[in-house]
C-alpha cells in the first residue's frame, strides 16, 4: 500500500485515500444557484472514480457573491432537497464531499451578481470590467452571517466538511491583499486588520458547525501580482487560522490577473513543471500544526507520491485531471500508473460559460475522431 492510497481522517471525516478533487466550478446549476441532476451525476462519477474527497465548485453564500453563470448557491433554505440528493448520491458511491463557500467580491459583474459588485475597496480588478462599491460595515457583518448560514445548511444537508475560499482573488483574498484592500478602518492597513474579515468568517462558521466538524480553507500563499498578497502575510493568516482551530489548509496561488502565474497554469507537460505550489505550501506548513494540502499542476503518479513521501504534506489536490478523467484514481489503483491525460490547456472553461457545463474539449474531440474512423 502506498501512502497515496492510505485512508486518513481529519476531525472525524474519513477519506479513503490522500487524493482530493480540488474545488472546480462546473457551471451546471440553475441561474438561481440550484443544483441540477447533471451536476449530481458529475459528482457521482467523481465518487465512483475513487477520489478520496470531492470539494464542490465554489458556492455563493449570498446572491451578490455569484461570480460565474451556473454557479451553485447555498443562500436559501429552498434548495434542501436538491442538496440532500447531491450529497446522498456521493455517499451512495462511497465518496466524501466538502462544500467550498465563497463570495466573489469584486470578481464578478452585475449580470451575475444582480447588482453592482461589492468589494473591500472601490477598485476595479484586472479581468473584470465593473468598478465595485465599497462594502459598508453593516454589509461586512451581514456577509459574516451569510457564511455562517451557508455552513449551517451544508452540515444539515449532508456535506462532510466545509472549505472557505480564501484564494484566487475572491472576497476573502481581496480583504487579505493590499492591492484590493485600501480600507482605512479596522479591516484594512496592517495584515492583522486585513485578516480580520477572514477570521470573523472562520469563527462564525466554527461557532455554527461546532468543534467536531471539519472546516478547511483554500488559501492563497501569494497572488503573484505586483503589490498583491505575499507569502509573509499569507503565513500570518495561516498561523492565526491554525491557532483558531482550522482543520486543514489547502495551498494555492494566483488570481485571474496573474497571467502565467495564475491558479490554473497552462502547459504542464513535464514532471518539473508539476507541483508548482509545493514551495509556498511548505512555507505555510512550517507555521502551522494542522494538515496542509497542496494543489496546482499535479499530473504524475510519481510526483504525487514523492510529494507525500518527502514532505509534511497530508493530501494532494487536483482539478483539471478529473475533468478529463473522473476515474483517474481508480485507474492508478488498478495499476495503470500513466500520468493524467489532461494537457492543461484550460479549454474546459468555455463550455462552462456557453454550453451549460464544463467538459474536457480535448477528450471530446479525440472521441469524435475515433468514432469517425
Ligand atoms: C474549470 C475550472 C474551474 C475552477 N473552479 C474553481 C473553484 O470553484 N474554486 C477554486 O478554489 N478553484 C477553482 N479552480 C482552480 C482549481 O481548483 C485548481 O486550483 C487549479 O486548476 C490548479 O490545479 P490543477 O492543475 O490540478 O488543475 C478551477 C479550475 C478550473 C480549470
Ligand atoms: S480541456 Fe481537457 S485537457 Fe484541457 S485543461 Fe480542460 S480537462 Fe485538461
Amino acid at each position: 500500500m502506498t501512502q497515496l492510497f492510505e485512508e486518513t481522517a481529519i476531525n472525524g471525516m474519513k477519506m479513503r485515500n490522500r487524493i482530493v478533487r480540488s474545488a472546480t466550478w462546473e457551471g451546471m446549476c440553475e441561474p438561481d444557484g440550484r443544483p441540477t441532476q447533471k451536476l449530481i451525476n458529475c459528482y457521482q462519477d467523481l465518487a465512483r472514480g475513487g477520489v478520496g474527497l470531492i470539494i464542490s465548485g465554489y458556492t455563493f453564500v449570498r446572491p451578490d457573491g455569484k461570480g460565474m453563470p451556473g454557479k451553485m448557491g447555498i443562500h436559501t433554505d429552498n434548495f434542501e432537497s436538491d442538496f440532500k440528493k447531491l450529497t446522498g448520491a456521493v455517499h451512495a458511491a462511497g465518496g466524501s464531499i466538502a462544500i467550498q463557500l465563497v463570495h466573489a467580491g469584486g470578481q464578478t459583474v452585475a449580470e451575475n451578481a444582480g447588482r453592482q459588485p461589492l468589494a473591500p475597496s472601490s477598485i476595479k480588478v484586472d479581468q473584470f470590467q465593473e468598478i465595485p462599491a465599497e462594502l459598508s460595515k453593516d454589509d461586512i457583518r451581514d456577509l459574516v452571517v451569510a457564511f455562517g448560514a451557508g455552513a449551517r445548511r451544508a452540515k444539515a444537508w449532508g456535506f462532510d466538511a466545509v472549505q472557505l475560499h480564501g484564494a484566487h482573488g475572491f472576497l476573502i483574498n481581496q480583504f487579505l491583499s493590499p492591492l484590493t484592500n485600501r480600507r482605512t478602518d479596522e479591516y484594512g492597513g496592517s495584515i492583522e486588520n486585513r485578516s480580520r474579515f477572514l477570521l470573523e468568517v472562520y469563527r462564525k462558521v466554527r461557532q455554527t458547525v461546532g468543534e467536531n466538524y471539519p472546516v478547511f480553507i483554500k488559501l492563497n500563499a501569494a497572488d503573484n501580482l505586483d503589490g498583491g498578497l505575499e507569502i509573509d502575510d499569507a503565513m500570518y493568516a495561516a498561523k492565526e487560522l491554525a491557532s483558531a482551530g482550522i482543520d486543514a489548509i489547502e495551498v494555492s496561488t494566483g488570481t485571474p490577473a496573474s497571467g502565467e502565474k495564475g491558479a490554473a497554469r497552462e502547459k504542464i507537460n513535464t514532471p518539473e513543471k508539476e507541483a508548482y505550489n509545493l514551495g509556498p505550501a511548505l512555507r505555510i506548513k512550517k507555521e502551522v500544526n494542522c494538515p496542509v494540502m497542496v494543489v496546482g499542476g499535479f499530473r504524475s503518479y510519481e510526483v504525487l507520491e514523492k510529494t507525500l513521501r518527502d514532505n509534511d504534506i497530508s493530501h494532494v489536490a487536483m482539478s483539471r485531471p478529473f475533468i478529463r478523467e473522473p476515474g483517474l484514481v481508480n485507474r492508478w489503483l488498478q495499476g495503470d500508473r500513466k500520468p493524467a491525460t489532461c494537457i492543461s490547456c484550460n479549454s474546459c472553461f468555455k463550455p462552462g460559460l456557453e454550453e451549460g457545463g464544463i467538459y474536457c474539449v480535448v477528450e471530446k474531440k479525440k472521441q469524435e475522431k475515433a468514432a469517425k474512423r
